[in-house]
């Protein structure tokens, strides 16, 4: 596993919408500086955070009431569209824009497109209707994490580590126990495990009031590169859909600056809605899992960063998923490299 470069034609979650305001933020993904802000009508906006001048991070500049974003190194003046309208130090005004990002913001998240804008195709994106779905309620972050992207994708990807990594909360002998169905359509990569008459793990007995037995699903859905889908189902062995309770978890596995990852997630559920009690052990529990996830993740990422290309991995069944998201990965990558290599090579005419 030595895959540390970035796919960047693909979305990432680049921010939740209630981060983003008339205050300018910086965000790394795929390791470019990013620029957030908000235009007067509210419009989100996302630019390379590098003045065109000397390269000053133009999140530490200004915006004005009419958008007007300002360095605040030498003073040159942007647009809305990026385009420079103006510097003070002299009338005529310089050429100069600023790189925009393909953005797209739906249901409280927004979606940027790091790489070639012609390619951005909002129908990659997962139906994410449930963050805003009033028969749902949910909470929202965003986590630090100091290790690669892939790390966190092999992570989610194969959750028989719950058993291991989180035996107090989420998981248990089952999980690990239980085998999982595969599928890959395109990129995409699905798993599902299905365990019957399990006991139940402390935090679906505390958030669902279940006693044991229960059956528990898992679906998850990888989008590559960076989006993963939880669909968590919990009932009383026996019962089944409808009478289960179902909760989803949003996770943006963004690449940050170097080896460094933004781990933003959604935990929802669609029962007991408007039990605030429910939803703050909820939150807290989430925010528990995430940190003994980036705690185990950080350590491993040290393996890994000091051994490239060294020792051999052993891999067991339970990683088909993670094999297969690791290799949809890879193919992105490689599609975008020889793309790239495409565009800089001139075509020779066809020879006769
Ligand atoms: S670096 Fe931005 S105006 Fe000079
Ligand atoms: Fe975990």
């Amino acid at each position: 596993m030595t895959l540390t470069q970035h796919v960047r034609n693909g979305w990432y979650l680049g921010a939740w919408s209630d981060e983003i305001g008339r205050t300018l933020k910086q965000r790394w993904i795929t390791d470019i500086p990013v620029c957030f802000y908000r235009l007067p009508d509210q419009t989100v906006t996302a630019v390379e955070d590098r003045c065109p001048h000397r390269k000053y991070p133009l999140s530490l500049g200004h915006l004005d009431d009419e958008g007007t974003l300002q360095c605040d190194y030498h003073g040159y003046r942007f647009n809305g569209q990026g385009v420079c309208v103006g510097v003070a130090e002299q009338a005529d005004r310089p050429k100069a824009a600023l790189r925009r990002f393909p953005l797209v913001e739906r249901d409280g998240a927004i979606w940027i497109w790091p790489g070639d804008p012609e390619l951005a195709d909002e129908s990659l994106l997962p139906d994410t209707s449930w963050l805003t779905d009033p028969s749902w309620t949910h909470v929202h972050g965003v986590v630090p994490l100091k290790a690669r992207h892939m790390l966190l994708l092999e992570n989610l990807l194969d959750l028989t580590h719950e058993t291991f990594l989180h035996p107090t909360s989420i998981g248990n002998a089952a999980v690990a126990a239980t085998p999982i169905d595969v599928t890959v359509d395109g990129d995409r990569v699905g798993f599902s495990r299905r365990m019957i008459g399990i006991e139940a793990p402390p935090f679906y007995e505390k958030s669902c009031g279940l006693t044991s037995p229960v059956d528990r699903w898992q679906d998850g859905d990888f989008y590559p590169p960076g989006i993963f889908v939880l669909n968590i189902r919990v009932a009383a062995t026996g019962t089944e859909e409808p009478d289960g309770f179902h909760m989803k978890v949003l996770y943006g596995m963004t690449p940050g600056r170097g080896n460094e990852t933004h781990d933003f997630y959604a935990l929802g559920r669609d029962y007991l809605i408007d039990d605030q009690e429910l939803t703050k052990f909820q939150h807290e529990q989430q925010l528990a899992v995430m940190q003994e996830d980036v705690d185990a993740l950080e350590a491993q990422e040290i393996m890994y960063a000091t051994d490239p290309g060294g020792t051999a991995e052993s891999s067991i069944k339970s990683d088909l998923a993670a094999l297969r998201g690791r290799r949809a990965v890879a193919k992105m990558l490689a599609r975008e490299q020889r793309a790239q290599q495409d565009a800089r090579i001139p075509h020779s005419r066809a020879s006769v």
